[in-house]
């Protein structure tokens, strides 16, 4: 991997943040955007925008063409058996939500349904919706220290009660990736779906929907060096077919009278109204763009500076690791002692580094930890060993500042 080379890819990383070369640290909330992607974008209002799926015209069927082929793109890359399994959404919580409404009908009082503790909030708070309207029951499967899914309390909570689980594949907030292929198979065991939240996965680690068996599989194209208000629901076409539509509008219907309605099959049951067509199209472009690259080569290399970026900060006095799971993506949520993880990411800020501080949407975690929140920086493979210094010796300088 030629990481010099990729970088003249990204336009954002030339620029200067408060009079310093920008360190941009904070991938787990969103990637930056290739070259290779913004032009995608551009070429597709410069030479055919345009409505699809309905026009007879030429750049009607381009756009067509462009967007159906990217959704091949995403069939390919995920190994989905289907491209009508893959269904076009604004993002992960958008994909989440139509699962999470569409079960309403699907559950009885009593059910219950599977989270963990290391779970967004987006993977939570729909749920928690949906138990309200369907007197279903939320049961957590709880984590250790380390940020480690206990699975032993996992085996204890499955049953025929349960009818869903629903866990990402990689914490947001600390790196840990989850032993999904034991939650799915255990889950099947007893008759239960899965739901896995990829958005903080996909770009760090290959998913392949079929070997994994998982009902359904969900991912935004922001964190993948795709644009903002694009993702995908991939759902089992049988999985897929028991739920009720999530919007009613055009494109997802079959035909459409005063008395009745009846609905169009996959995707477009799923796809009321004009999609975000361009980013459908760039969406599958950011994957091309990564695939040029190579996830194995993206896996080993975030690896490297993971490794180097941890030792290195554990050098410094007073920090600490949240999230120390043997297998981990190169996330590294930390605090320094008696500073609060604001200040911390504001003097960062100040010298060009970009990270994340806060709760990371996932309050839980923060809860079980006893803190407020915790600086968070994730690396991407476009990051170097020369940025985690720069941010080794600025955290420094912050600390002297701020102690
Ligand atoms: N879920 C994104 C993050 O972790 C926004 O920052």
């Amino acid at each position: 991997m030629d990481v010099q080379k990729i970088r003249k890819d990204f336009p954002i990383l030339q620029r200067e943040v408060n009079g310093h070369p920008l360190v941009y640290f904070d991938n787990a909330a969103t990637s930056q955007t290739p070259l290779q992607v913004i032009d995608v974008i551009a070429d597709y209002y410069k030479k055919y925008n345009a409505n699809i799926h309905r026009g007879v015209h030429t750049l009607s069927q381009e756009a067509t063409d462009a967007y159906e082929a990217a959704r091949q793109k995403i069939q390919k890359h995920f190994n989905a058996a289907h491209a009508h399994e893959i269904i076009f959404t604004s993002g992960t919580t958008h994909s989440i939500n139509i699962v999470s409404n569409g079960y309403e009908q699907l559950l009885v009082p009593g059910d219950e349904l599977i989270v963990s503790a290391l779970e967004h909030h987006s993977n939570i708070v729909p749920w928690q919706m949906l138990c309200e309207k369907s007197g279903a029951v939320l049961k957590v499967i709880p984590m250790n220290e380390g940020g480690v899914l206990l699975m032993e309390e996992y085996d204890k909570l499955l049953s025929e009660k349960t009818k869903l689980v629903f866990v990402n594949h990689v914490s947001n907030a600390l790196g840990t990736v989850n032993p999904i292929a034991e939650i799915i198979e255990k889950a099947h065991a007893v008759g239960a779906e899965v739901l896995i939240d990829g958005a903080q996965s996909a770009p760090h680690i290959q998913a392949d929907v079929q070997a994994l068996g998982v009902d359904y599989y969900v991912t935004s194209a922001h964190k993948l060096c795709g644009p903002t208000g694009i993702g995908m629901l991939y759902g089992k076409a049988s999985a897929l077919n028991r739920l009720p539509p999530y919007q009613g509008g055009g494109e997802m219907i079959a035909e459409v009278t005063f008395e009745k309605t009846t609905y169009a099959g996959l995707p477009h049951k799923f796809e009321a109204g004009t999609p975000n067509i361009a980013g459908g199209i760039a969406f599958g472009a950011a994957l091309d763009y990564i695939n040029s690259i190579g996830m194995t080569e993206i896996a080993q290399y975030e690896a490297e500076l993971l490794a180097y970026a941890t030792a290195s900060l554990l050098k410094i006095p007073g920090v600490k690791i949240y999230g120390v799971a043997p297998e981990k993506t190169a996330v590294i949520s930390f605090n320094v002692q008696g500073i609060h993880p604001y200040d911390i990411g504001s003097i960062l800020d100040k010298m060009g580094i970009a990270v994340r501080t806060g709760h990371h949407c996932a309050q839980p975690i923060m809860d079980y930890y006893h803190i407020p929140g915790t600086v968070r920086a994730s690396l991407s493979f476009y990051n170097t060993y020369e940025e985690i210094d720069r941010m080794l010796e600025a955290l420094k300088k912050a600390i002297q500042m701020l102690q």
